[in-house]
């Protein structure tokens, strides 16, 4: 395997699988020992990954680091096509080459930093995740709260309808919302884990066979216009399919919000040399893998 020059912090290793798990439908954790990696990843950063089987997949893989520390780190995917499926069949103790970590990943106030702030002033931080969008987002959720499980006092009532929401939420002053959107209740991804951290949590699925029937945006800007949430010291971080993250720009520019927003484009190279991952933005066409994948919402020209 031709080495690949790599900068201080971004490097190329052959990782040691330490499990990879069957974890619903077609979703799968898989954990890696790898100390460099592990060392350097933060919320937001991707791996790229050569996935060898039978036959090699060709291209490496990009996978967003759902968790990192202690040495190892996780990535969370589903079996779509080729690459991911020879990926799911990998066994424990293999050995895969990865170049990572990658991208410009996520700006937030790291827990101790804004639990002084929220003492002053009111930061609410609201998380939009969109079916394997939520991959990066628990990773930052860790940051954020400062990976303390606390036991939730919260209302976590069901959502059936705008009004539920609205009830329960100007009540309670939450510093983390995580909302996660996905098509049914059986594709809902990390919602004990996010719980587990002290955020709160809701869910919309398009059938509505769980929480609020509809997309996450629409819950997104039900919240916002009828609850405490819609402040100028709001953040709003997202990860999603680009509809999604092109409404959550629509909505938080028209409330003068910030929002952060990771894209999902294909790749080739993954370290910003064949330009083949390119977005269009107010300052001219930017790398996805290179200068993302997190942009700020605003910075974005959406077809
Ligand atoms: C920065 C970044 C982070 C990502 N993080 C994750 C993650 O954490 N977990 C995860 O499961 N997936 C993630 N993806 C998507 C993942 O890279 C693709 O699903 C994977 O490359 C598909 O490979 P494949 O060979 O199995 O699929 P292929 O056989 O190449 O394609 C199968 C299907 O997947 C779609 N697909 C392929 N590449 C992408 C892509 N980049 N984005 C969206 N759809 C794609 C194709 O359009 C096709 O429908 C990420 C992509 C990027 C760019
Ligand atoms: S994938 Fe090659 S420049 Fe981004």
């Amino acid at each position: 395997m031709p080495k690949i020059k790599m900068t201080e912090r971004v490097f190329q290793t052959e990782a040691r699988v330490l499990s990879n798990k069957h974890i619903a439908l077609n979703y799968y954790k898989i954990v890696f020992s790898c100390v460099s990696i592990a060392k350097y990843a933060r919320p937001g950063h991707f791996v790229q990954v050569m996935i060898s089987g039978k036959e090699e997949a060709f291209l490496r893989r990009p996978f967003s680091i759902h968790k990192a520390g202690n040495g190892n780190f996780t990535i969370l995917y589903e079996a779509l096509g080729k690459g991911t499926g020879l990926l799911s069949q990998i066994k424990s103790g293999a050995r895969i080459n990865i170049i990572g970590p990658l991208g410009n990943g996520f700006e937030y106030q790291p827990s101790a930093i804004s639990r002084q702030l929220s003492a002053v002033s009111y930061q609410p931080t609201v998380i939009v995740a969109g079916g394997m969008g939520t991959a990066p987002l628990l990773f930052l959720a860790e940051k954020i709260t400062g990976h303390k499980v606390t036991k939730s006092s919260f209302d976590l009532v069901r959502l059936r309808s705008p009004q539920v929401a609205q009830d329960s939420l100007r009540s309670q002053r939450h510093r983390v919302l995580v909302l996660i959107g996905a098509k049914s209740k059986n594709q809902i991804l990390c919602e004990d884990e996010f719980k587990k951290l002290g955020c709160v949590v809701k869910i919309a699925t398009d059938d509505g066979s769980r929480g609020f029937k509809g997309k996450a945006t629409e819950l997104l800007e039900y919240i916002l216009r009828n609850t405490q949430y819609a402040i100028r010291n709001t953040k709003i971080y997202a990860c999603g399919p680009k509809p999604m993250l092109k409404e959550i720009s629509r909505i938080s520019s028209g409330m003068n919000i910030s929002a952060q927003v990771s894209m999902e484009e294909h790749m080739a190279c993954g370290i910003g040399a064949c330009l083949g991952c390119v977005v269009d933005t107010k300052t001219g066409y930017r790398r996805v893998c290179k200068d993302g994948p997190v942009f700020n919402a605003e910075e974005l020209i959406w077809k």
